[in-house]
């Protein structure tokens, strides 16, 4: 005598994630730092719990990696038709960001803010496939400048790797951040509840 149930990872089905509620005005509600980077997510298809009266199975279908990444994309455009990049788009990004910070000699805490900020962007739905560089470059810096204690020479050597990574003229780049600065609507200072999910994760993978 039992019973089956799809069980979902992070306590519900992708459908019920929360998507980022919009104000009138248009503006996102309150930002989720797990939303884009919960590794788990979406898994949820491919998952199954049996439950029995007195033991708990768990069923993990066998998927190709490919079907996985491309429902994973899919379920992604589902759940956030505004956000024009994929998923894993968005986190090879953010790799980037990560390595390039590291190989800058950036702290884990510069980094989780130039996610902070880069996320936002994402949720907003400002990025497309022209300028998610340039946004990529403009966090990390607006990152490194708000929270490391920078030299003039340190500066000059971030920007010409990000121009060097990224493939932008550092013109560009300085333009951007401004405008990234205005998306922002100049909140560069983030409650520790934002930056902390990031850090945590930034930590423990190394
Ligand atoms: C999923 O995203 C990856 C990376 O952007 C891409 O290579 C792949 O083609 C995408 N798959 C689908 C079905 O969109
Ligand atoms: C950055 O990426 C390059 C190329 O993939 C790799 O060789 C390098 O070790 C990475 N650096 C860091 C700090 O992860």
């Amino acid at each position: 005598h039992y019973s089956t149930r799809n069980i979902w990872c992070r306590g519900g089905p992708p459908c019920l994630l929360v998507q980022p509620k919009r104000s009138d005005a248009g503006e996102a509600a309150e930002y989720d730092p797990n939303i884009l980077d919960d590794p788990q997510w979406p898994c949820g298809k491919h998952k199954r719990v049996l439950i029995f009266a007195s033991y708990m199975t768990t069923v993990i279908e066998y998927v190709k990696p490919s079907d996985l990444k491309k429902d994973m994309n899919e379920t992604f455009r589902e759940k956030f038709p505004h956000i024009k990049l994929t998923l894993s788009k968005i986190r090879s990004l953010k790799r980037e960001m990560r390595n390039l910070s590291e190989e800058c000699n950036l702290e884990p805490v510069t980094v989780s803010m130039a996610y902070v900020y880069f996320e936002k962007l994402v949720l907003q739905g400002k990025l497309n496939k022209q300028n998610r560089k340039l946004c990529a470059g403009a966090c990390v810096l607006l990152a490194a400048k708000i929270s490391s204690d920078l030299r003039k020479h340190e500066v000059k050597h971030l920007i010409d790797k990000l121009e060097e990574r990224f493939r932008f003229n550092r013109r560009d780049l300085i333009g951007f951040e401004f405008t990234v600065l205005v998306a922002l609507e100049l909140a560069l200072y983030l409650p520790e509840n934002q930056v902390l999910p990031h850090y945590r994760r930034l930590t423990q993978q190394s």
